[in-house]
């Protein structure tokens, strides 16, 4: 056993002085690179420990303790914000890098995970969802709302960020299979949702491990890990097979609306393809829009004046109450105070902070 401790330990020491020497070798090509060019060469990043060890455990430790933003914030100042970064000794150049094998046991082959032909391809099936003015789409995302407001409690004190949650749940639902699962509505889909959220969430939190972990990212994998992407696979299955029931009743309806699944089951039937597009999108259509949400309503209680003088704003152009206009993105265009506020949310607080 000691002996065996010994090699696993001597095995990981050569790992990281190969590592290290790659690093200083391939440093060296680049530099001489640059110099022939005439051109000066990214600063790099700069870390105190090998490969980077000591931003490697920081950053896990940031994820920890969901302060992310304060950790990068503190890398930029210290480094610039345009630098070059190894860490663990691989580095990526623009592109997906590790992405596509990192993200795989969740998310498989998707929007995320696509590059060349392949994400063309699921950009052209998307496309149409955002190209036109569909008056569903509005109408279906008031409903969602009006849930969602009925069911706050009187009582006063509210959390919203579950709520929101279910609410850009059922709404990238509706993108997706054009019907909300309504997890708002029904106890049955509400309990489902909060099962598949919370193994959506554990899933995601081992992507971001394993995105720091660089070509190592295959050590952040444990039974949690799998389970989850087990679980919220069987959740998005059972979707995914009611569409293909009712694939064939559809055919024969004049459909003025696009989803996106029936797009997709046009191309295929193949579950494994049909499962992890979806997933893609419903992680795209889910948790950036509920952050973003809740972001905005907490700015909102430290910032009352900008509240309303947005209000007075969607009075001015949509009307208020039961005299308010139906919502079209012509109407969105003219409330152009609601644009900037979402635009200096996601300055502040943005739910994408770290892309690669
Ligand atoms: C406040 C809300 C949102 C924010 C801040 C946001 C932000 C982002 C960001 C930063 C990316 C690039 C991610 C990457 O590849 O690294 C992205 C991609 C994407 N988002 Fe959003 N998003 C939001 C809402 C939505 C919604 C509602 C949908 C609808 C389904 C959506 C669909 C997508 C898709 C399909 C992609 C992949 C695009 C591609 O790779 O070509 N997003 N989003």
């Amino acid at each position: 056993m000691k002996g065996l401790k010994l090699l696993a330990f001597l095995v990981i020491i050569s790992l990281a002085c190969y590592r290290y020497w790659r690093c200083r070798v391939e440093n060296k090509v680049e530099d001489e690179y640059w110099a022939q060019i005439g051109c000066q060469s990214p600063p790099r990043w700069s870390a105190k420990w090998p490969l980077g060890l000591k931003k490697v455990f920081k950053g896990i430790m940031s994820i920890k303790d969901g302060a992310v933003l304060q950790f990068l914030l503190e890398e930029y100042e210290a480094s610039g914000t345009t630098h070059e970064q190894w860490l663990l000794g691989s580095r990526s150049d623009l592109g997906l890098g590790h992405r596509t094998k990192n993200f795989a046991p969740l998310l498989g082959s998707g929007i995320f995970t696509q590059d060349g032909p392949a994400w063309k391809h699921s950009r052209a099936l998307m496309r149409p969802q955002f190209a036109s003015n569909r008056y569903e789409n509005f109408e279906e995302m008031r409903k969602c709302v009006e849930i969602l407001i009925d069911s706050f409690s009187s009582s006063g004190a509210v959390d919203l960020q579950p709520l929101f949650f279910r609410l850009t749940f059922d709404t990238a639902t509706f993108l997706l299979f054009g019907k909300p699962m309504s997890s708002l509505r029904s106890i049955e889909v509400a309990s489902q949702e909060s099962e598949f959220a919370k193994a959506f969430r554990i899933g995601q939190g081992y992507l971001s491990k394993r995105a720091q972990l660089g070509d190592l990212y295959w050590l952040a994998d444990t039974p949690a890990f799998r389970h989850a992407c087990r679980t919220s696979r069987r959740f998005i299955d059972q979707a995914i097979s009611q569409s293909l029931e009712t694939v064939d009743t559809k055919q024969g309806e004049d459909k003025k609306q696009y989803d996106f699944i029936d797009a997709l089951i046009q191309e295929t039937h193949d579950m494994k393809v049909l499962r992890y597009q979806c997933l893609n999108i419903l992680l795209a259509g889910r948790d950036a829009t509920a952050v973003c949400l809740c972001w905005t309503i907490y700015l909102f209680s430290r910032h009352p004046h900008v509240l309303a003088k947005l209000r007075s704003e969607v009075a001015a152009v949509a009307g208020l109450d039961d005299n308010a206009t139906s919502p079209s993105r012509e109407l969105l265009k003219k409330i152009k105070y609601l644009d900037c506020t979402l635009k200096e949310v996601l300055r502040l607080y943005p739910s994408v902070p770290v892309n690669n």
